[in-house]
């Protein structure tokens, strides 16, 4: 069969698509999926290269996330996170064999091209919007700023964000004709989302913050909140450093929210895809979100994305 790996080598890792990979080659899973979708993730990019650290085999058939139906059951599955695409064969290979327990069936009302095209970034995003609800962040608490907005996991929380009645602030480098068709009510630069550093807190601005950035953007986020606000942190494509004071925390009461999408429990992972293709469903998974690509694109996907030039999602067709 065909596949995307990368392998190490004394100079660095030697990537790209090979056809000398059998089914048998793929390790343990007790279910064979025939792999419709994939999709193009940063840490995907990063399994790819040498300086990345995310890789844990050699060879190895990245790929986190992949959409596709099951051999035997002939049954709708998607599968993202856990080792996948790291330390187990992923999404970018004709064929992956997932382990039963990694399996979420396809929620009705989603094809396999749309699960992917929401994909782990998708999925991170709408744990952000639960993540901020639960914290209290409602639709009518004042605007709520997505960092990195143009990104996979920016765009798609901006469309679940705009489509649920929020007022939606993006902060981008790149995209703002995007964002906008996506329901920001405003755009605004990645220098104003991360403010002035020099400030112990800045204007009150945001009643929450879905933060793909990091760093000085995520310090920004939090000196920002409004009193009882919170912040979404999910990314660090602006740096892994949060250079911080406690004041927003305790002078505004603000919260910090982690959140993860590798090790998700199996049963709220599979709730969330239910959401996903119900109220928290991205109005525009069909057109504005999604650019194809092929096996024999991934090369150029994965270096642009590491560049920060992607905008939205790009799928992998099988
Ligand atoms: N916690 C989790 O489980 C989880 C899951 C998925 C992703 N992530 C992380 O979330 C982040 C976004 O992932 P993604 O797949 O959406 O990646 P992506 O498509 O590359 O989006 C990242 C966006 O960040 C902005 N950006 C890039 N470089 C920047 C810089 N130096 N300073 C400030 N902004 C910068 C760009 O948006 P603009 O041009 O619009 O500013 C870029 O499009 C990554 O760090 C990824 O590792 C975490």
């Amino acid at each position: 069969m065909r596949a995307f790996v990368a392998e190490q080598s004394d100079d660095g890792v030697v990537r790209g698509v090979r056809d000398d990979f059998e089914t048998g080659d793929l390790g343990e899973g007790d279910v064979l999926v025939k792999v419709a979708w994939s999709s193009v993730n940063y840490k995907d990019a990063l399994a790819t290269i040498a300086k990345g650290q995310v890789a844990r085999i050699s060879p190895l058939i990245p790929g986190i996330d992949l959409a596709g139906t099951a051999e035997g059951s002939g049954e709708e599955v998607l599968a993202h996170g856990y080792d996948l695409g790291v330390a187990h064969h992923g999404g970018y290979a004709e064929y992956a064999h997932v382990p039963s327990e990694w399996i979420v069936p396809l929620p009705g009302g989603l094809s396999a091209r749309q699960a992917m095209t929401i994909g782990t970034a998708g999925y991170t995003a709408a744990r952000c919007v639960i993540a901020l609800e639960a914290a209290g962040v409602t639709p009518d608490a004042g605007p709520v700023l997505v960092t990195g907005a143009s990104g996979g996991v920016g765009s798609t929380a901006v469309d679940i964000l705009a489509a649920r009645g929020y007022e939606v602030v993006a902060s981008t480098g790149k995209g703002e004709e995007f964002v906008r068709g996506l329901g920001a009510a405003e755009v605004i630069s990645r220098e104003d989302a991360a403010g002035d550093a020099s400030r112990p807190l800045e204007k009150s601005r945001w009643a929450g913050v879905v933060d793909c950035v990091g760093g000085e953007t995520l310090s920004g986020a939090i000196r920002g909140l409004k009193y009882g606000g919170a912040v979404a942190a999910c990314g660090n494509t602006g740096g892994v450093k949060l250079p911080t004071t406690v004041l927003p925390f305790i002078l505004r009461g603000v919260s910090l929210l982690g959140v993860d999408s590798v090790q998700t429990p199996i049963e709220a992972r599979r709730e969330t895809w239910k959401r996903l293709a119900s109220d928290l469903r991205p109005p525009h998974l069909d057109d504005a979100i999604a650019h194809e690509t092929d096996l024999d694109g991934l090369e150029d996907a994965l270096t642009r994305i590491l560049a920060g030039e992607l905008s939205g999602r790009t799928i992998v067709r099988l």
